[in-house]
């Protein structure tokens, strides 16, 4: 996502998330089985091929970034939008044409797609041999055998249990300096619009000590930044007493983990180590959560606030289970106790059902109040099976919805712009991430509130920090030179 941020600044929904794909990169341990992984969709599924990259490299398969030389090939998928699974299809029609020279081939789809879809992906796509929906990757080495015997292989179960907790992933396409942990799987709300619920299942917390020590194993490897991924991190919860009870202390047995105490004890592993989360869910995030932000130097002060629309009677619609008033008074808590600088970032959806040219107008006004840094703006797109398509009718015409996304777009560009000329003039502090894709005499990293940074190389490298004194920005970068 922050290589694309970089890249074009904005998304629309010609460009958005789904259509960013990341491939494996070469992981050669001399094992004789190659896999190759094309993973779609948010975060939490490249996150979820590092984990498959995991289970399989165990079962001797090495990664490939050459689908040409591979023995497997995963296409890891989104359903979020029509468009991400349309870019799925056209990739299999492309596979397809690549297995009718090599038929020993094994073609597996995994993710959000195979979950929604399940056998009936093997009905529409013929030559896909296997699916496995997000919680069954456990079972892959078992799916994969039985292919190998012949036959065509299907797990789509979802757990309320599985969280992958001990599996430390392979990490693929790593800079070496920031990575992500998931720290809980599925979601419980019903947001009208989603797919999600259905294909992830229902929300579950993972243990905090894991993720206490996956952090901390990165942090000795040279990480200098984790992001704590769910789908709704506000509500992560863990107590022992639900979970395992016989490996925690008997003094800790009823003791509940919440958000706000994770990410203290994620940021207090070290202070060199950046601490960012995502996504946090407007119904949910607490002030608690915002001191301990203010509290550690080492926590980002960047908070993603998805509102979707500006009206609160299309968030009603939503389901989202907060008014725009109830948003607006989240930020002026962000405000007061973390303060202007503290970046806000949001996503938004443009003409959801029966939305009017008014409340559309709702969505740029509060644009405008809130001051967002940064924002996924998508044009509402009807799933199967999420509520909004059993009981509201998609009225919107699809020009109406484009004409309605281009106008936030166009907001969001001036707001990004106007955010990021406050940045000018003052000195950021700096996380190197390495060379800048646009010339090798420059380097990147970003600020706490997670604005790319661009500025001439020095003495220091990948995974330092720098103070940059901002000169000039544009809407989608700050531009500098380091000081002491
Ligand atoms: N859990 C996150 C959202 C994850 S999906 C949250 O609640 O904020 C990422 C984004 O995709 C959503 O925030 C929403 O803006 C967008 N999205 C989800 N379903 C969509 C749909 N049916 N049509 C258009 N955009 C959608
Ligand atoms: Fe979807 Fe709502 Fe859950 Fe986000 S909180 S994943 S939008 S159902
Ligand atoms: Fe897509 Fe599934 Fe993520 S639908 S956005 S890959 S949770």
């Amino acid at each position: 996502m922050d290589n694309l941020i970089e890249d074009i600044g904005f998304l629309s929904e010609n460009e958005l998330m789904s259509e960013e794909v990341k491939t494996t990169a070469d992981h050669n341990s001399g094992n004789k089985r190659k896999l190759y992984i094309e993973s779609y969709g948010c975060q939490m599924n490249f996150s979820d091929s590092e984990i498959v990259a995991s289970i399989l490299h165990r079962e001797g398969f090495d990664t490939t970034s050459d689908i040409a030389e591979a023995d497997l090939v995963f296409l890891n998928t989104c359903s979020i939008r029509e468009k991400a699974e349309q870019t799925v299809r056209h990739r299999l029609t492309h596979i397809n044409g690549l297995k009718k020279k090599k038929p020993e081939m094994m073609v597996g789809v995994l993710g959000c797609m195979a979950e929604r879809l399940k056998t009936k992906l093997l009905e529409e796509e013929k030559m896909v041999d296997l699916i496995a929906g997000p919680d069954a990757y456990r079972d892959l080495p078992q799916l994969i055998a039985q292919v190998d015997d012949g036959t065509k292989a299907v797990n789509t179960f979802l757990s309320r249990e599985e969280t992958y907790a001990d599996i430390s992933p392979v990490r693929l396409n790593s800079n070496g300096v920031t990575a992500f942990i998931s720290i809980m799987r599925g979601c419980d709300n019903m947001c009208s619009f989603c797919v999600v619920p259905f294909t992830r299942g229902r929300e579950r917390s993972r243990d905090p000590h894991s993720i206490i020590a996956e952090a901390t194993d990165l942090f000795n490897k040279g990480y200098r930044e984790v992001t704590l991924l769910g789908q709704n991190v506000d509500s992560y919860k863990w107590s022992a007493e639900e979970n395992n009870k016989a490996r925690l202390e008997k003094t800790e047995a009823n003791h509940i983990v919440h958000f706000a105490d994770l990410l203290e004890k994620v940021a207090l592993i070290h202070p060199d180590l950046r601490v960012r989360f995502s996504t946090s869910h407007p119904k949910d995030i607490t002030d608690e959560v915002l001191h301990t932000m203010a509290k550690y130097e080492n926590i980002c002060k960047n908070i993603h606030l998805p509102i979707q629309s500006g009206s609160t009677r299309i968030l009603e619609l939503m389901n989202r289970g907060y008014t725009r008033e109830w948003y607006l008074n989240r930020v002026k808590s962000i405000r007061t106790i973390l303060g202007d600088a503290c970046g806000i970032t949001s996503d938004m959806i443009a003409g959801f059902c029966t939305e009017t040219e008014d409340e559309h107008c709702e969505t740029l006004s509060l644009m405008d109040e809130v001051q967002y840094d940064f924002s996924f703006m998508f044009f509402y797109s009807e799933r199967p099976g999420t509520l909004a398509a059993k009981k509201l009718a998609d009225t919107i015409p699809l020009e109406t919805k484009k004409k309605r996304l281009d106008e936030i777009i166009k907001k969001q560009t001036e707001l990004s712009a106007g955010r990021n000329q406050k940045d000018i003039n003052k000195v950021h502090k700096v996380l190197i991430e390495g060379v800048s894709k646009r010339s090798e005499a420059f380097l990147q990293g970003r600020n706490t509130a997670n604005k790319v940074v661009i500025f001439p190389k020095g003495e220091k490298g990948k995974g330092e920090y720098v103070n940059v004194w901002v000169e000039s920005s544009s809407a989608a970068t700050l531009f500098g030179k380091i000081v002491s």
